[in-house]
């Protein structure tokens, strides 16, 4: 065979191992191996017994011979051929494996022999003759009965001629295969007992993996409901225990995405409303406001122009700066509304500062703002815009909800981060009980989690409310004191 061919024979029996079930992997397993075990006892028995069958047989043909031809000189000494044959006869038929029983003289004559249809002249060619004195060793014969060991055994030392016997193996032979296949059927039996047997095990062996499989296909399409059952206590029964723990935390994970994700969506379209809102406010207030003042100016100077003299064209003159400089001021406190320029002019502390000021402290509440590390220090602006945000909402949230008297904010910056500390001793509030979709302290959270940092509110009615966040500053954008 070329070895192309033997190759494509072992890689198409590589791939039949490879894709049959795993059940029938392990019954093959099993019966292959009470196969070979039968095949190999069975014919080491066979071989044990046959060959210690054949040497017995050998040393009976060579002992009948012997006896045979001690007996026979006291029938040739007195010529009793008769009584001779009579004698041979009887051995025959009381030995139920010897076959034939001849006498061949030192003429090469048959003087006496047991053969009742006439001696078979071919049985006296298989040996030469004489046969020395000593005793003849078997010879084996095929014949059509099968194998007879024929034994030569001379004749008082070979003067009276040769004592020849044939023992047969046949009845030994019809024993031994009796035997072997009787222990083939109990063989075959045990065989039959052992693939029920084995066929239960495998079964109680894959069931639990099939339905690992049909459950891991489930998790594939997204189902982290389904559950594994599995009462055995074994290795498989741990591993259905393991998984079942994995789908559990799966489905926790799951739920808990699902939330964040719905808590995200709920921010972004709050966030593009409240843009949309702030347009259409600005819009207003450019129309409404600027719109007129521009219409108004537009008429003074119709005005100025046409003033029948110079004086009521200065007082006019005069009243048109005081419309701009109050539309200037307007501009300004809606740029400042819009962003407070002092965090892009001074920083985030007076920003803070500014703030606390301006908003907090009107509500009677007293404010402890402790700022370390900063001096003129100046962060990345979207970095210090972040802070400003979080700490402004947990102010605003103060003043609104928290009934405190006193507020406490500690903002450190350390070369690596910005850590800080908002706390207040008002009524507080529990966290779990409170309406999902709260996007005050989840903008909090979230700012604080796009820039890589942390945020913990820990609050309890009664007790108060802490909010604590820390944001890396590597990483965020460079650092660098305001030139
Ligand atoms: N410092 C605090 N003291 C007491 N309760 C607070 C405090 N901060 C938040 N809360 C409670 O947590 C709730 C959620 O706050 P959150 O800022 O998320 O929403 P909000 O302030 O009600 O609305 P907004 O979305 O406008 O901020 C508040 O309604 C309030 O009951
Ligand atoms: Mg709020």
């Amino acid at each position: 065979m070329k070895p192309t061919v033997v190759k494509k024979i072992l890689d198409a029996l590589w791939y039949i191992a490879n894709t049959v079930p795993l059940r029938f992997k392990i019954m093959g397993m099993v019966i292959g191996t009470a196969f070979i075990i039968a095949l190999f006892t069975t014919l080491q028995v066979k071989r044990v017994m046959m060959q210690e069958t054949m040497r017995q047989l050998q040393d009976v043909s060579c002992s009948v011979a012997r006896e045979l031809a001690s007996r026979a000189p006291e029938y040739i000494l007195v010529n009793d051929l008769f009584g001779l044959t009579r004698m041979m006869r009887s051995a025959v038929t009381n030995r139920r494996d010897l076959r034939y029983a001849f006498i061949v003289s030192s003429k090469n004559e048959i003087i006496a022999h047991t053969f009742h249809g006439g001696f078979p002249e071919d049985l006296l060619n298989v040996r030469n003759y004489p046969v020395n004195k000593s005793n003849g060793s078997p010879l084996m014969l095929n014949t059509n009965e099968g194998i007879v060991w024929d034994c030569a055994a001379p004749i008082l030392e070979g003067t009276l001629g040769v004592m020849r016997v044939g023992v047969s193996t046949k009845r030994s032979m019809d024993v031994i295969h009796a035997l072997l296949n009787s222990m083939l059927m109990t063989v075959t039996a045990v065989a039959i007992c052992g693939l029920f047997f084995s066929a239960f095990l495998t079964w109680l062996l894959t069931r639990p993996i099939n339905a690992l499989l049909h459950a891991t296909r489930a998790v594939r399409r997204g189902d982290y409901s389904i559950r594994v059952k599995g009462s055995s206590k074994d290795e498989i029964g741990e591993l259905v225990e393991a998984f079942n723990d994995m789908l559990r935390r799966l489905a926790e994970v799951e739920r808990l995405r699902k939330e964040r994700e719905s808590l995200r969506q709920e921010y972004l379209r709050r966030t593009i409303v409240a843009q949309e809102e702030e347009r259409q406010r600005i819009a207003r207030e450019l129309h409404d406001q600027l719109g007129q003042t521009l219409a108004s100016l537009r008429l003074d100077l119709r005005l100025i122009e046409n003033a029948p003299n110079k004086n009521v064209m200065l007082e006019r003159i005069d009243r048109l700066r005081n419309t701009i400089t109050q539309e200037m001021d307007a501009i300004h406190d809606l740029v400042l509304y819009l962003r407070p320029s002092v965090l892009d002019d001074m920083g985030l502390v007076p920003a803070i500062e500014h703030y606390i000021s301006d908003y907090v402290s009107r509500s009677g509440t007293k404010v402890d703002f402790i700022p370390i590390g900063f001096d003129s220090r100046r962060l990345d602006p979207l970095l210090e815009t972040s802070i400003y945000r979080i700490i402004q909402e947990a102010l605003t949230n103060i003043v609104r909800h928290s009934k405190a008297k006193t507020v406490t904010i500690i903002l450190e910056a350390s070369d690596q981060e910005i850590r800080a500390v908002v706390e207040d001793d008002g009524i507080g509030f529990d966290k779990k009980a409170l309406h999902r979709k709260s996007m005050g302290l989840y903008g909090m959270e979230e700012r604080a989690r796009l820039l890589r940092g942390r945020l913990n509110i820990r609050s309890s009615p009664g007790q108060g409310t802490m909010i604590d966040f820390v944001i890396p500053v590597s990483g965020n954008m460079g650092v660098g004191d305001e030139s």
